[in-house]
């Protein structure tokens, strides 16, 4: 299948949530019989029965809100909701009976006072919209009710979507999405004030508030009340019309209504949304953003980006955060690179692409004839498809007979791939994001989980609000996580590894560990226990900072918990001792018998979107894809065999060990691609020098990034919306990807690129689509043998390992784990003091992480205008107590200096931060945070240790403005309520129950 529109292989949702796990049963729906299931909601059994009942505030994802009353049936002879109403065996529902019909007519002419039907020149007339398709279900063809506007202004505040108060219906759709779905709890509506409407953070303007801009509020509003600013005067023929215009025909809409009915104006605006069908793309695409995974289709009109759609993603169905829903119009930005460029002197010329694939081949080939093929090294990209990756370490290892290719994984996930080699056998997560959401108990290391995996966090945050999910929380920051937290540690930094052990030696020392599942599933309990004999609590105590009674009740937590998962990230990872830590999470969930269930295990949440998937297809030195081992001769002669090629047998170097040999003058030729590498290795400056003395760099990019300053020739590739392949999100799933563009200008998709050097150095390569590039892959690695586009076609999706027939496994550990005995191992603990800390001179820890609104160091969210207005400009931030006394302020000036670089930038003050640590995001305008970060790394990965990095800093002598514009969403409060509160509406003095005192209402049938 290569479709490149995903609307013609969309998949039907499986059954709607409610009934999940019900006994089936039987009802009568209109006189006929229907399965159901008992206790389902009676709307979900209606829909899946074919009958077209009118719903407007009903949204199988969101569940009944009750608000519109447009559902009304009848049951057992009683009206009532059917969104609001269960199944019981054997129930009578009528949905079409007189007082049903009216009950729902009634209802509706309730919503048009509150909304004008102006579809025609309204840019959500695009066939989809709730209140345009149910005033045609309905047949309603004149209003009871007269519109009237309430007394609000258009809010246009938020540089994304906007409200308009007049068109809103007051369904609450968007409430129940921003509590309990998101769960940032910014929207409520006051149903007791004269004149309802949406409030952001009680009745603040939109920009300023607590939203976060993700867009679920805007994805589930029924019509045109909530819209993507993106969307305004672009969808429709029409809709671009001059104000004055637009209000002309609107006001002709109300005119001539009374006279003519809705019924022509309808017919009008249908043929008009049909007629946008023709011009307005949707395609199905993966976000490009963080390892989550979440899909969507993006519908495009020409080069412009209309919107973004979820709905149908596994992972995140209706859920995106801001970069997802919002953070594409970097692909049309103008630094788009679009020409091959050669380096000239100080600067470079354009050149054609003949020039310049033939000047890489050849030098590559040349660096290759005089020192040998390991003179050269490849780095990939986790931000490029798995077939990308795959071409990548074929052209290093296929072609010129090096194994020297590795991923930025190694900058970040690494450690934790290696703690799970070492004890579970896969370096993946044991299962998917609804196994954390149903956990008993989530524990999360190391991780600002609401700001770098946003659709993830909102899956705890639900669960932890609405079900009872205990929520454990260790970071040395206090981001929004550890605030929600019902435990929330900030142990010393780099002593994770003590904690977790003195808790795990408590839970086994007091008889709590999980003998029956060691025994039968476990090796080397008895040599890991001993390992444990030094992790006493009174240790721990004093190495961590966390009192003992601190430790003692977390585990007792989660000795009393039945399930359990534990999410971690690079608050461990990037650490001297980051395998360790990560492998002594792993041997906490082993000895409390936390695997192998739903609802347990360990999800090392990966960080750029296919930061999972460079791995898993052999970007790395000593694994083919499969994490197959390159020193493994019968894998090497099945890639021998399968390309036509003498394979080198010894693991390669990896790209922290492949700067060290630039330095030594080892290795003197680099091809990299979708990276920024100065700025995402450690110790910028060292990074730099090294490709100072490259004799030949290659740099292949979207954007002239900090790297390609030091490049010989730059290739302009294309990014995710202008290819096709697939991606490998944290949990393992595969998932396909379309072109929504094509490439812009001269760029080029990098498997295309890929393809031409390698043929330009003597291989026959003849992939035609990434299609062909995943059958091989499929064909040689086991882990994905049952690998196919067809089976991937659309939303459809697959979990690694993918077994021949297609079966995959969402849970990874169900009947072994992945070594020969089918038995886990633990792994002896043992505890390394971080690499670097404070002293007199470097007195302050830095801590430094992603911005929600931003994506590692920004080179593509820096130029999407609505970021940038509401986070432009670096910061640190300074707890109250170091800025006191260092009689510092929000907006001062400071020079912050390790023992590696120095970077100028404002102070923020925070209490998120505490004592003498510091915190600074990734991102930046300038110069890169990693100019301070050092070459320490962890001892078994070699990722760096960023978070070991101690510095000073000089306050100087001027202060401006705070760096954070007070648009940015922490500044806002957010009013958390368990949803919309219907019950509060229905007390209203004005409402009561349609049908209760029946309306007549005019209708053409
Ligand atoms: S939101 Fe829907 S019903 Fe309202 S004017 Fe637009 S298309 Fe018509
Ligand atoms: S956080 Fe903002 S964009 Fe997201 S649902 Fe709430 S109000 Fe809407
Ligand atoms: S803004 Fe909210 S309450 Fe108003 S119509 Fe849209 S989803 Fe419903
Ligand atoms: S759909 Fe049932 S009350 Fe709105």
């Amino acid at each position: 299948m290569r479709s490149t529109e995903a609307s013609s292989v969309h998949t039907v949702p499986s059954l709607p949530d409610s009934s999940v796990n019900l006994p089936s049963c039987e009802i009568t729906i209109d006189g006929a019989l229907a399965s159901a299931f008992v206790g389902e909601r009676l709307i979900d059994a209606i829909n899946r029965s074919g009958k077209e009942l009118a719903q407007v505030c009903y949204h199988h994802r969101l569940g009944p809100i009750q608000t519109c009353d447009t559902c009304m049936v009848e049951i057992d002879g009683k009206l009532a909701r059917a969104c609001g109403s269960t199944v019981s065996a054997g129930i009578k529902v009528v949905t079409e009976s007189a007082a049903a019909r009216a009950a729902q007519r009634e209802a509706f002419d309730r919503i048009l006072g509150n909304h004008l039907l102006y579809c025609t020149v309204c840019d959500n007339n695009n066939g989809n919209c709730t209140v345009h398709n149910t005033t045609a279900l309905l047949k309603v063809e004149h209003q009871q009710r007269p519109y009237k506007p309430k007394p609000y202004e258009v809010d246009m505040s938020n540089p994304f979507y906007r409200y308009d108060p007049d068109q809103c219906i007051l369904c609450g759709r968007c409430v129940e999405a921003c509590q309990n779905v998101q769960v940032n709890e910014t929207l409520s509506i006051r149903w007791e004030d004269e004149h309802p409407r949406v409030l952001w953070d009680g009745g603040e303007q939109i920009g300023g508030s607590s939203c976060v801009s993700c867009g679920h509020c805007v994805t589930v509003c029924p019509c045109n009340a909530l819209m993507e600013k993106s969307m305004l005067g672009e969808a429709g023929y029409f809709t671009r019309w001059p104000k004055q215009a637009l209000t002309g025909m609107i006001d002709l809409v109300k005119e001539i209504e009374p006279e003519l009915g809705y019924g022509p104006i309808l017919q009008l605006s249908e043929t008009e949304a049909a007629m946008r069908k023709a011009r307005i793309k949707k395609t199905k695409t993966v976000c490009t953003y963080c390892g989550v995974g979440c899909s969507f289709d993006i519908w495009t009109k020409d080069r412009h980006i209309l919107k973004v759609e979820p709905g149908e993603g596994a992972t995140n169905n209706i859920s995106t955060c801001v970069k997802g829903k919002f953070g594409w119009d970097f692909v049309n930005h103008q630094d788009r690179l679009q020409r091959p460029l050669i380096r000239e002197g100080d600067g470079f010329r354009e050149a054609s692409w003949d020039e310049a694939l033939e000047l890489v081949a050849r030098r590559l080939g040349e660096i290759k004839a005089a020192n040998g093929p390991d003179a050269l090294g490849f780095i990939s990209s986790s931000k490029c498809t798995n077939e990308e990756n795959y071409l990548m370490q074929k052209l290093a290892r296929g072609v010129v007979g090096t194994n020297n290719v590795d991923n930025c994984s190694r900058y970040c996930q690494s450690p934790a791939t290696q703690g799970l080699f070492r004890t579970v056998g896969y370096g993946g997560d044991s299962g998917s994001i609804s196994d954390i959401a149903q956990s008993a108990l989530v524990l999360i290391i190391g991780s600002n989980t609401a700001e770098s995996h946003p659709v993830l966090a909102t899956r705890v945050k639900r669960a932890h609000k609405l079900n009872g999910q205990r929520l454990i929380v260790a970071d040395i920051r206090e981001h929004e996580m550890a605030r929600r937290a019902d435990i929330y540690i900030s142990p010393r930094p780099g002593t994770d590894l003590v904690w977790l052990s003195a808790i795990t030696k408590y839970i086994v020392d007091h008889g709590k560990a999980k003998t029956d599942f060691i025994h039968q599933w476990v090796n080397k309990f008895d040599e890991y226990k001993k390992s444990l004999e030094p992790f006493t609590l009174e240790d721990a105590e004093q190495i961590t900072g966390l009192s003992q009674e601190t430790l003692v009740r977390i585990a007792e937590e989660i000795i009393a918990a039945p399930s359990m998962c534990v999410l971690w990230a690079m608050g461990v990872t990037q650490h001297c001792g980051g395998s360790d830590t990560s492998t002594a999470i792993s041997n906490l969930l082993l000895a409390t018998g936390n695997y192998m269930r739903p609802g347990t295990g360990a999800y090392p949440l990966r960080g750029h979107n296919n930061v999972q998937g460079a791995s898993d297809f052999g970007c790395m030195p000593a694994y083919f894809p499969g994490y197959e081992k390159v020193a493994d001769e019968e894998v090497r002669k099945r890639y021998e065999q399968g390309w036509d090629v003498k394979l080198p047998t010894s693991k390669g170097l990896d790209n922290h060990e492949m700067v060290d040999a630039i330095h030594e003058g080892k290795v003197k030729g680099l091809y990299l691609f979708g990276e920024d590498m100065y700025s995402a290795d450690s110790n910028a400056n060292y990074v730099g020098a090294a490709f100072s003395m490259l004799e030949f760099f290659v740099v292949q990019d979207i954007f002239f990034g900090e790297t390609c300053r030091y490049a010989d020739v730059v290739l302009p590739a294309s990014p995710s919306l202008e290819k096709e392949g697939t991606f490998v999100s944290t949990e393992r799933r595969i998932q396909r990807l379309y072109e929504a563009f094509k490439p812009l200008g001269e760029s080029r998709p990098d498997w295309i690129i890929v393809q031409e050097i390698a043929n330009r150095l003597g291989a026959k390569w003849n992939y035609t689509h990434p299609a062909d590039v995943m059958h091989e892959a499929a064909s040689l690695s086991p882990m994905f043998a049952g690998v196919t586009y067809d089976r991937l076609a659309g939303y459809k999706t697959l979990q690694w390992p993918v077994a021949v027939d297609g079966t995959d496994q969402p849970l990874l550990y169900t009947k072994h784990f992945n070594f020969p005995d089918g038995k886990a191992k633990f792994y002896p603990m043992d505890w390394i003091p971080p690499c670097e800390t404070v002293d007199d001179e470097f007195d302050l820890h830095l801590n430094n992480g992603r911005l929600l609104e931003h994506f590692h160091e920004g080179n593509l969210t820096y130029r999407i205008a609505g970021v940038h207005e509401v986070s432009p400009n670096r910061f640190i931030e300074v707890s109250s107590e170091l800025a006191e006394e260092r009689g510092i302020a929000t907006g001062q000036w400071v020079d912050v200096t390790s023992r590696y670089g120095e970077i100028r930038t404002q102070v923020l003050v925070t209490d998120r931060v505490k004592g003498n640590q510091v915190y600074m995001p990734l991102n930046s305008p300038e110069k890169p945070l990693n100019l301070l970060t050092g070459s320490f790394t962890d001892r078994t990965t070699h990722t760096p240790a960023y978070k070991e990095t101690p510095v000073k800093i000089k306050v100087l002598p001027w202060r401006g403005e705070n760096p954070l514009p007070r648009t940015n969403f922490r500044f806002g409060t957010p009013t958390p309520q368990r949803g919309v509160e219907v019950e509060r509406k229905w007390k209203r003095a004005d409402y009561r129950m349609p049908g209760s005192g029946l309306v007549q209402i005019q209708t053409n049938n």
